[in-house]
């Protein structure tokens, strides 16, 4: 269903809204359609706060997000930011002052467990300290995106984001997963949260919505939250975008999830990222290969100075570009995220293992030129 009722809508809109209530998790039905996921985002923050004020809770502001997170480019999106614009930040100044940082579940430097072979949880008792010390009664939502992409590609430990839901139903506060990149089988599963039994109140998807073809998005929000809205006077959502929910964009965005749900292509991600895991993992005699980690084809390099220290190359922004640069001229483009040492790979879900070999063997040649520029 259509979160809020508009006098102009199309039958495209109102059948992929009702496929997406179909295939995502729990009670995820309404749903508001953006033209990408940057205003899927601002959309999931404007509902958990209305959401709020609607029940009496006007002073439920703040949104928690955690350390390196990357939210999108608009003003709320920056807001949540989790420190992936860095330094550049302060050229937007001042932005909406309801963002606060926790730390994110990063075990290979965690400051807690990093010497565990597991983690031991401390980081979802960090994020409920800053919901405590902030106030809860100051605090909205919680937003995540599943799999940690911008941060450093960390991959949450079993129960972690089990305990993430609980602490934010102990403090009335909202829980957000952020699938924009998760979403639509990239980690294995349609969506991120299946792995781990987690059903946020709100999710906001886009990419793998239209696997690219159309800019569409989408915020999707629980039953019994959108009930609060459309009980109230109060309760319409000032909020709306010519180009959210294109009649194209939908029917496209319908076609796709057919494609995806027809050639398998969430369980082809599964497999084909737990061979794209085992290439890089076989690279680990370099150097400079400090950790991979990933869940079906989303996967994280970390290379460092050190190895044994686990030492960060003295300027990781600037060893990020000299890598892309290397990667690239192998004949791979790639991202490197946040701190600037972790080479993203996210292929798309139809590649074949020939090209996850060559894949990996462009990596090894990066790796060694590297290594010979910098060791
Ligand atoms: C987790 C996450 N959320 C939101 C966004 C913003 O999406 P868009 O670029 O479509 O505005 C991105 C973009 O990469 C993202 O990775």
């Amino acid at each position: 269903m259509n979160f809020w009722t508009s006098s102009v809508i199309h039958h495209r809109q109102i059948n992929l809204a009702a496929r997406l209530a179909e295939i995502t998790p729990g009670t995820l039905s309404r749903v508001h359609f953006t033209p990408g996921g940057s205003e899927a985002v601002e959309t999931a923050i404007k509902v958990a706060k209305q959401y709020h004020y609607l029940r009496g809770n006007p002073n439920r502001y703040k949104v928690i997000t955690r350390e390196g997170a990357y939210h999108g480019c608009t003003f709320g999106a920056m807001a949540v930011d989790g420190g992936y614009f860095g330094t550049r930040v302060h050229l937007y100044d001042p932005l909406p002052p309801f963002g606060r940082i926790a730390p994110a579940p990063y075990h290979y430097r965690c400051p807690h467990c990093a010497d565990q072979p597991q983690c031991r949880l401390d980081c979802a008792d960090d994020l409920e300290r800053v919901i405590v010390e902030e106030g809860a009664e100051t605090v909205a939502a919680v937003i995540v995106d599943p799999c940690s992409t911008a941060s450093a590609v960390s991959i949450p430990p079993p129960g972690y984001l089990t305990r993430l839901r609980q602490i934010c139903d102990r403090y009335g506060v909202l829980l957000i997963a952020d699938e924009v990149i998760t979403g639509f089988g990239r980690t294995g599963r349609m969506f991120a949260s299946e792995h781990w039994g987690l059903i946020p109140d709100i999710m906001t998807v886009s990419k793998g919505l239209s696997s690219g073809y159309m800019p569409i998005g989408a915020t999707i929000v629980r039953e019994e939250i959108a009930q609060v809205f459309l009980d109230s006077p109060e309760g319409v959502l000032s909020h709306g975008q010519t180009y959210g929910g294109h009649p194209v964009a939908c029917a496209v965005a319908l076609r796709n999830i057919e494609l995806i749900e027809r050639e398998g292509l969430a369980e082809q991600a599964a497999e084909k990222g737990a061979y794209l895991l085992e290439g890089l993992r076989s690279l680990s005699h370099h150097p400079t290969f400090g950790d991979v980690r990933g869940l079906g084809l989303l996967c994280g390099l970390e290379f460092v100075h050190d190895k044994a220290t686990r030492q960060l190359p003295d300027n990781p922004r600037r060893a990020g570009y000299c890598m892309r640069t290397l990667c690239r001229d192998q004949g791979l483009i790639t991202l490197t995220l946040h701190p600037g040492n972790v080479l993203f790979l996210a292929p798309p879900l139809t590649i074949s293992h020939a090209e996850i070999d060559q894949m990996v063997g462009m990596i090894d040649r990066a790796l060694s030129a590297y290594e010979d520029r910098y060791l």
